[in-house]
């Protein structure tokens, strides 16, 4: 059931997070499926739900920043100085982990929203709240309250806060290593958060070549992931791509520019990953059966968004 964010939609949501369910909540990058991170039936209600492989761990999102300190056997310098920096925020660092979370890992992945409803609930609630992306584990992250119903029928309660501002999952950072490694690139870009960490490790290539279920250095990293239902696939230009003996209707996603397109979304990073996943829930939702999409440049600024759509094509 969808529901707007008013005193009464937290008051139910935090009765249904105390009672160890979820909830579906709006944050800044895509909306998260909580639970209250200290239970681990809540969280093994998210797995099951989602469908998600159990290697792959959940984000803790908290509220404050004695709460996030709280969840790490130690907390380096350094995150006190990307906290101060980037939260609340599109980064999600990962430290070593405190006892008492659920989950057997060694480290705990952290970070605090910047969406006001995603705040609100997690102050009312007082609990820290571990939450994937809400979505089918695979598919396309949801950035309405309406997407995450039509992925996640069965959770009881989504909170509606609008369209997520950024539309693209959070930075995640590794650092209990030095120099800190990036583990997944996401809407924090790396200018920015090179000005506080200095070196800054990336992953191979930048996009994990690791085939699925093999061990790899950040367990969300597989390579098919982000995927609509239609096969998407990429092109420097779309319109060279032979389409007989593709699975028609056959859409085009470009950016300002170089279209015109289907759907053509701005020429800007940043505005292009906030329409990312909207417009491929909508060309799914036209019945596309193949997407065909603009390569966007290959430069840093378009990391995010080229290892999204690299995995949806994969
Ligand atoms: O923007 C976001 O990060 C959204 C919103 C809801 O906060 N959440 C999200 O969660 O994208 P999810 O579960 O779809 O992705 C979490 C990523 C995965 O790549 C996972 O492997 C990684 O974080 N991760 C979680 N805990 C980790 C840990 N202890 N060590 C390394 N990577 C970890
Ligand atoms: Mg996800």
């Amino acid at each position: 059931m969808i529901v707007a964010p008013d005193d009464a939609g937290i008051r139910r949501a935090v009765e249904l997070l105390r009672a160890g369910s979820v909830v579906a909540f709006p944050t800044e990058t895509v909306y998260g499926l909580g639970a209250d991170a200290t239970s681990a039936a809540a969280i093994a209600e998210i797995y099951r739900l989602k469908q998600r492989p159990s290697w792959n761990p959940l984000i803790v999102h908290v509220a404050d920043l004695p709460q996030a300190r709280a969840l790490a056997r130690h907390w380096p310098a350094v995150a006190d100085e990307l906290a101060a920096r980037f939260w609340p925020g599109p980064l999600t660092v990962v430290v070593e982990r405190a006892d008492g979370l659920a989950g057997d890992l060694d480290t705990v992945a952290i970070r605090i929203p910047a969406h006001p409803v995603a705040l609100r609930l997690l102050r009312a609630s007082g609990l820290a709240l571990a939450a994937p992306s809400a979505n089918r584990s695979e598919s396309i992250s949801p950035t309405t309250a309406q997407h995450v119903q039509r992925s996640l029928p069965e959770v009881p309660l989504v909170l509606d806060g609008g369209p997520s501002s950024r539309g693209i999952e959070s930075t995640v950072v590794d650092l209990t290593v030095s120099p800190p490694r990036l583990l997944r690139p996401g809407a924090l870009g790396l200018r920015a958060l090179r000005e506080v960490t200095g070196e800054l490790v990336l992953p191979d290539g930048a996009v994990s070549e690791a085939a699925d279920g093999v061990a790899r250095p950040s367990p969300g990293m597989s390579r098919r992931h982000y995927a609509p239902r239609a096969r998407l696939i990429l092109a420097e230009d779309p319109d060279a791509v032979p389409r007989g003996g593709l699975a028609g209707p056959v859409a085009v996603l470009t950016y300002e520019g170089r279209g015109p397109g289907d759907e053509v979304l701005s020429a800007d990073p940043g505005e292009y990953a906030a329409d990312l996943y909207a417009a491929l829930h909508r060309l799914d939702d036209a019945q596309a059966g193949t997407i065909l999409v603009q390569a966007p440049p290959d430069t840093e600024d378009w990391l995010a968004i080229r290892d999204r759509l690299q995995r949806a094509s994969a």
